[in-house]
């Protein structure tokens, strides 16, 4: 650790009657990023961000709101964290080391910064009504109170988050809203989603940020099952932007626990006032807050914007305590967007002392026919609605369409098994299908009885014998008092029976009614779900959860989520070709997503009475297995498809989803991503390359490869007439033998891409 020497310049306010402020400049290890910190004529904590000399974030303040509580005791504080702080002390530190990730896109991670921490205190007189005797009437009281903000700058990006010690003037406090402001310097374009606490299952808009207003009323997904927006100009994290002098800018969180997911609201030139009440959507319990008192900034500001819980508050914290780090990543390089470690490097060590049951992951399952509509999840259309004492499951009736049943799974053990596939999703193998999606209904599963045709113990004993094993499957809808009353006995249950994955979701409202997905509460119960399934030896894979923010570095049997529009889509309308060109730059920055890719039958109507359809080739599709890293894949379709087409799925058996080596080639969001990894303990090198509606030529050269080394090489492309609407199943396959230095050029056609194997011949 080595202390430098801060420096310090000078400012020139703006005010009629200038003054001097002194404002610290942090540079980051290389010197291309440089943040400046002060605390202006108000006393509001001030920062502003450079990358090469040009603007990233302009003068933008800092701060907290707090709410009054009724209980306000002990310490219990409304007095807002905005203004009239003073620089107490300044402590900057630089750090540099390098750590192993359990599972990664590289097998190690530098983790190199310039840290700065500003000690900052406010002072007050508050009145307070005595009645001691002698001194009846109004008394003025001094209190003062120290936060500290904390700055990392590193040489992609910055992240920075608000630290609050314990002391008698800060012991517990209300969230009104957290204010920390991102004050863009132009009209950037930008990839964003509607702001919404409860879903991210929409396509991404690219606008330019004054267009935000006009487009978020069509860019809402009223058709989701869970809907709360906020605000015209309210948009997600992870959010990727591009200055019109060529820098790629992401503004997202890192490490968010115990605290509410961030979004952002856009200030444009028709804010009147910060958002104080819902916008709309199907989950609208919120009651409106208070609106900010405090001036509005400068229009192409971002402000953050908490996702409140069932009373509209935006968190409950005891000090110590600290919020998570907001970041801004930055770089005039796309592919600086992808390669990234900042989010990770934020978040905490791993705090799991045994690993070695953590494993990447290819999986197939009793899902896809479902989605499509083909077959059900329930069992019987017998009874108006279920409750789950009441029902003798053996007596039922059975409608004939239940997937989940022996046979089937028994199928898709075999199918794995001769495929090299770890693991077989069974989605609707519990009691409980049968009305268990918005009713408001607490108890809609026990997530241990299953249904009379799904002998839970033969499967398993089956499924080893082959050298597979079942991932579980824990819907909650949402009813997560529920999920939290039964997970004991459910992990206890896949112990028993040799689980060693579950996949959990959350469709629907959150019960207890009014709170949001992406809440304080919320965010506490994904956790705890996490770190209980841990104790038990078991990976997790959280659909509709909320956002990650790299927890995943402390928590890495944290091994997916999805948070976002995923495959599933496919079945419901379609996704747009660009969408998975643009997923690894913004959904991507917090965690691997569960995307399940690969699917090989892109016109439902083939198969089912679908008449949704996949805007991809299949070679589109096997490129996603590298573009979108994750060390949990799916090979989502049917095993009949993949028979089909059994030598382009030739590469999903050969891909690894762990790797030692990742080297973004070409990176433009929306258009293309080009990707080679090297998988992990292996020579063996697999290239990758998505592009979006208007294709693409991919140029890689072979740079990378061991020089001392020749490679048999298989190229999975488009077929020169392939067309992601017209002629989706078009491939060709060729084989070749390689060396480092050489170039390939590989077409990839309209919503199409490529994929590539690459062994090391013995000598
Ligand atoms: C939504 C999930 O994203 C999907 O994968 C799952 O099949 C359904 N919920 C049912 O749990
Ligand atoms: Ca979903």
């Amino acid at each position: 650790m080595k202390m430098l020497s801060l420096k310090k310049t000078m400012l020139l306010s703006l005010l009629a009657m200038p003054l001097m402020v002194a404002a610290t400049e942090i540079d980051s290890p290389s010197g291309n990023i440089k943040v400046k910190f002060y605390v202006d004529q108000k006393g509001r904590p001030t920062y502003e961000m450079t990358y090469k000399d040009k603007p990233v974030v302009l003068p933008s303040h800092l701060g907290l709101e707090l709410a009054r509580d009724k209980h306000a005791s002990r310490g219990m504080n409304e007095h807002d964290l905005m203004d009239g702080f003073k620089l107490m002390k300044e402590v900057t530190v630089t750090r540099d080391e390098t750590w192993k990730p359990v599972w990664g896109e590289t097998a190690t991670i530098r983790n190199h910064y310039v840290e700065y921490v500003a000690v900052l205190q406010q002072q007050w007189l508050e009145p307070r009504v005595t009645a001691r005797e002698g001194e009846r009437g109004m008394i003025e009281e001094q209190h003062h109170r120290t936060i500290n903000i904390c700055f990392r700058v590193y040489d992609d990006g910055i992240g920075f988050r608000y630290i609050f010690p314990q002391q008698e003037d800060l012991n517990y406090f209300l969230i009104e809203e957290e204010r920390s402001e991102f004050a863009m310097a132009g009209d950037h374009t930008a990839w964003w989603l509607p702001g919404d606490y409860d879903t991210q299952e929409q396509e991404t808009q690219q606008t330019r940020l004054s267009e935000i207003r006009g487009r978020m009323q069509e860019a809402v997904n009223w058709g989701n099952s869970s809907v709360a927006v906020f605000s015209p100009t309210g948009v997600q994290t992870s959010l990727q932007m591009k200055s019109q002098d060529g820098l790629y800018i992401n503004i997202h969180e890192a490490a968010c626990t115990d605290y509410a997911t961030m979004h952002l609201e856009l200030v444009d030139a028709e804010t009147k006032a910060l958002t104080t009440q819902l916008g709309g959507g199907s989950n609208a319990y919120t009651p409106n807050p208070k609106p900010s008192r405090f001036p509005l900034p400068k229009p192409f500001t971002f402000v953050s914007h908490l996702t409140p819980d069932a009373t509209g508050l935006k968190g409950a914290m005891q000090t110590p305590c600290e919020t998570p780090w907001r970041t801004v990543m930055v770089s005039d390089d796309a592919r600086d967007m992808l390669s990234s470690n900042l989010i990770l490097n934020l978040n905490e060590p791993c705090a799991l002392d045994d690993v070695s049951w953590i494993h990447p992951t290819k999986y197939c399952g009793v899902w896809w026919e479902m989605i499509v509509g083909k077959s059900n999840w329930h069992y019987t259309d017998d009874y108006p609605s279920i409750k789950l004492d009441k029902i003798d499951w053996a007596k039922v009736k059975p409608h004939g369409r239940h997937a989940a049943n022996n046979e089937k799974v028994m199928r898709y053990i075999d199918f794995a098994a001769k495929n090299g596939l770890d693991e077989v999703l069974v989605e609707g193998w519990n009691v409980g299908w049968e009305d268990w999606a918005n009713m408001w209904k607490r108890d809609v599963f026990d997530f241990q009885t299953a249904y009379p045709d799904f002998d839970i113990e033969k499967l398993n004993a089956y499924a080893h014998s082959k050298g597979v094993k079942l991932l579980m499957h824990h819907e909650t809808s949402s009813s997560t008092q529920n999920y939290e009353r039964h997970m004991e006995k459910a992990f206890q249950l896949m112990n028993k029976y040799g689980y060693d994955a579950v996949k959990t979701g959350y469709v629907g409202d959150i019960i207890p009614r009014g709170d949001h997905h992406y809440s304080q509460s919320m965010n506490n119960h994904y956790l705890y779900v996490v770190k209980e399934a841990a104790k038990h030896h078991i990976m997790v894979n959280a659909h509709e959860a909320t956002r990650p923010t790299g927890l995943c570095r402390t928590w890495p049997n944290l091994v997916g989520n999805e948070s976002a529009r995923g495959t599933e889509y496919e079945a419901f309308g379609g996704s747009r070709p660009d969408h998975t060109c643009i997923l690894p730059f913004t959904r991507l920055q917090g965690g691997p997503m569960d995307y399940t890719p690969g699917i090989f039958v892109t016109r439902l109507s083939e198969w089912s009475q679908n008449t949704s359809w996949a805007r991809i080739t299949i070679a589109g599709s096997l490129a996603l297995y590298l573009t979108m890293y994750s060390p949990l894949q799916m090979a989502a379709d049917l095993p009949e498809h993949y028979e089909k087409f059994d030598d382009a799925f030739q590469f999903i058996r050969d891909v690894a989803c762990d790797w030692d080596e990742s080297i973004y080639l070409e990176a433009e969001p929306a258009d293309y991503i080009t990707v080679a990894r090297k998988a992990k303990g292996t020579p063996n090198w697999f290239i990758g390359g998505k592009c979006d509606e208007n294709g693409h030529e991919a140029v890689v050269k072979l740079d990378f490869l061991d020089p001392g080394c020749k490679y048999q090489c298989t190229i999975y492309a488009d077929a020169k007439d392939a067309h992601y609407e017209t002629n989706p199943q078009a491939y060709v396959i060729t084989k070749k033998v390689v060396k480092a230095g050489q170039t390939l050029k590989i077409k990839e056609a309209p919503g199409g891409g490529f994929a590539a194997s690459l062994f090391p011949i013995a000598k």
